[in-house]
């Protein structure tokens, strides 16, 4: 397994006050997301991955999965009509990966029983650190406990992990996903229970 200095994506740009509004991501933003996917993933990862594993790792692993836009679980924040974020959740077993072909319907989850999921957040780098990401999933919590689930999980990314950490999701497991030719992304499984008077 590569370890990188973690240097890039932790730094906090000087202004930060809110262009951008978060809305429903619809099929006609899938180009745009194609392209902000990767542009995120390559340069906000940077210090956490190897080029190689962001590249094996984009589609199996990091992708659109029109089954989250369709079931309107996933959100994108729009700045003057350009995408600069995006990021949902899940009703639906799968904890990531894009919707490549032949991938059958992921089944529903039973809120009350099962952890709804958080998935694929992915910002713009100009646009990091700004609250495009506390604010998607801060919309996403209201929207499980309204569907009624109570827990949520994550596999989440190294360079996702500080980001659920300061929304009090916990590690329940450090993993691997395996990539192939030898390859393994570092992965975080994390939890969070939705309950109490700020979820009621
Ligand atoms: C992870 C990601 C979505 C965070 O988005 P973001 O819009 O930059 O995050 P926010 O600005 O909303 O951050 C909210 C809080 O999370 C924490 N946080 C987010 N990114 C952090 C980082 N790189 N280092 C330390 N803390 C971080 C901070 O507490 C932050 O609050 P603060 O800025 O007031 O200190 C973004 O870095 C990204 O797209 N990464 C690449 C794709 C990826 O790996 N996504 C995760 C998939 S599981």
């Amino acid at each position: 397994m590569e370890q990188r200095n973690r240097t890039i994506s932790s730094s906090k740009p000087e202004s930060d006050s809110k262009s951008w509004s978060l809305r429903p991501a619809t099929l006609s933003d899938v180009p745009a997301l194609e392209k902000l996917i990767p542009l995120s993933a390559r340069t906000l990862q940077a210090s956490y991955y190897s080029a190689a594993q962001i590249d094996r790792a984009l589609g199996p692993v990091f992708g659109v999965d029109r089954q989250l836009i369709r079931d309107g679980t996933y959100f994108v924040a729009e700045e003057d009509g350009r995408i600069t974020g995006c990021g949902g959740w899940s009703r639906r077993g799968s904890f990531y990966g894009g919707d490549g072909d032949g991938k059958d319907e992921d089944e529903l989850l039973t809120p009350g029983v099962d952890a709804a999921r958080i998935r694929a957040f992915f910002v713009h780098p100009d646009r990091a650190r700004r609250g495009i990401g506390r604010s998607i999933i801060q919309s996403c919590e209201s929207a499980i406990v309204r569907a009624g689930f109570t827990r949520v999980e994550i596999v989440a990314t190294l360079a996702g992990e500080p980001l659920y950490a300061a929304f009090g999701y916990s590690v329940t497991l450090r993993d691997e996903i395996d990539l192939g030719n030898g390859l393994t992304l570092p992965v975080v499984r994390m939890t969070k229970t939705l309950t109490g008077p700020d979820f009621g």
